[in-house]
């Protein structure tokens, strides 16, 4: 049977930032300058559509998408295959030709981001700007209305202990925009540096970035893996349902993997994606990540994650780090927000009641209107039936 997947692409290397969770802004040698071309992505879209059903693209693993010039091609591309991709971006740049790539359709356009103000987003987007963000986010709802586009734009913010301040503002400012808006925890990625701070127990060798973000995540694997463990799920999505290839065309072992060298499976189109799978299932890097919760951690899935980082920023609250008053502002900010949505869905359940209600009131007045003309039916057939027989009709 033919497989359904999702595969990320990482079609460029290069970032202009250097956030201190990523590996693309904290390890030194990082494998910058490399670029996908559009002949290479069009061999390996041929590919994944002749050997599964493509449930998404993802043109980003450890880039910046809007750094590949022929952003606008690939998506047209893939427009012209069927196959509308999504993107991610820090926006402190819109291109000259991002007209061309709301033309062009993608699926999504999420935009990253850790602050209102700049003083706590450069902590976390470090080498960025905040307010050149907000003016580029005002530039592209500007075109997305102009073009028509229905490409559905997204600001996901991620939270930390020095940002909570941020995140009402910043929805606002968001949903102002016509932007849809949601929030996860910050971690520090990806899968290796985990496992590195939980083997070692310690940040001791890690850069200083990286570093200085040990007080400021409130979901730190080192912390909460070991309460994990006792409930590890025993399959991982990103290595069942997912492909990921870099940008020189290698299929690599998953998108919360950022050393290709060690994550290397082989070259997506000389491969089958029989072979792959197999490849990718006896890598072993999976097994004590798994074993250790890290493949739910990455993903946040199958553990309490919420409850953990709450737990996280009361300590922090009580220890005098974190500012009490801030961490109830958000606590009541984050509860408004939860009893706004449910109004929403309430209300959208209200409609749908309404409108089921109406159609059984339809299909109850149907019913008596097909009993009557059944009843006519048979009347008028007996009628018949009686003249065919030559017999007055008695009734
Ligand atoms: C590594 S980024 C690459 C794409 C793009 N440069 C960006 O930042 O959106 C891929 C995804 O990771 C998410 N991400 C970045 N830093 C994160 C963090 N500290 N914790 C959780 N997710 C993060 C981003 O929101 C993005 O969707
Ligand atoms: S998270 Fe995105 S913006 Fe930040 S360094 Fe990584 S690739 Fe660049
Ligand atoms: S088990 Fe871990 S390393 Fe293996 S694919 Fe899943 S997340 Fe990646």
């Amino acid at each position: 049977m033919r497989k359904r997947l999702v595969y990320n692409i990482e079609i460029n290397t290069t970032c202009n930032l250097v956030c201190p969770s990523c590996p693309n802004g904290y390890v030194s040698q990082w494998r910058r300058g490399q670029r996908m071309s559009v002949e290479l992505y069009e061999r390996i879209l041929s590919k994944a559509q002749s050997e599964s059903d493509i449930e998404a693209i993802y043109l980003y693993v450890w880039n910046e998408p809007l750094l590949h010039p022929e952003l606008p091609e690939i998506l047209q591309l893939s427009a012209e295959r069927g196959v509308r991709p999504s993107l991610s971006t820090n926006l402190n740049l819109i291109p000259k030709w991002m007209r061309e790539v709301l033309s062009a359709d993608p699926t999504s356009i999420r935009i990253s981001m850790s602050g209102f103000k700049q003083d706590t987003y450069g902590i976390t987007h470090a080498g960025g700007d905040a307010d050149e963000v907000k003016k580029n986010m005002g530039i592209l709802a500007d075109l997305h209305e102009e073009v028509g586009s229905r490409t559905s734009i997204e600001v996901l913010f991620h939270r930390y202990a020095h940002n909570l301040a941020d995140e009402a503002p910043l929805r606002d400012f968001a949903q102002k925009l016509g932007f849809s808006f949601s929030s996860i925890w910050g971690i520090i990625m990806p899968i290796e540096k985990n496992l590195e701070m939980i083997q070692q127990e310690t940040v001791a060798q890690e850069s200083e970035p990286a570093k200085s973000l040990s007080g400021l995540v409130l979901l730190n694997s080192r912390d909460i893996l070991p309460q994990l463990q006792h409930n590890p799920s025993t399959n991982c999505s990103l290595l069942d349902d997912q492909v990921t290839i870099d940008a020189a065309g290698n299929t690599v072992l998953c998108c919360a993997v950022s050393d290709f060298d060690q994550g290397r499976i082989s070259s997506f189109v000389d491969t089958s994606l029989e072979e792959i799978v197999g490849l990718k299932s006896r890598h072993d890097l999976c097994g004590p990540c798994m074993s250790n919760g890290l493949h739910d951690f990455v993903t946040y899935s199958g553990g309490k994650f919420d409850e953990f980082a709450l737990q996280r920023l009361g300590d922090l609250a009580t220890e005098g780090v974190a500012d009490a008053k801030e961490v109830i502002r958000f606590l009541t900010d984050t509860a408004t927000s939860l009893s706004k949505q449910n109004e929403t869905l309430q209300s959208a359940c209200d409609e749908r009641l309404h409108v089921i209600e109406e159609l059984a009131t339809a299909a109850d007045e149907r019913g008596v209107l097909v009993e009557r003309l059944d009843a006519e039916c048979t009347s008028l057939r007996k009628h018949i039936g009686e003249l065919e027989a030559g017999r007055p009709n008695e009734s």
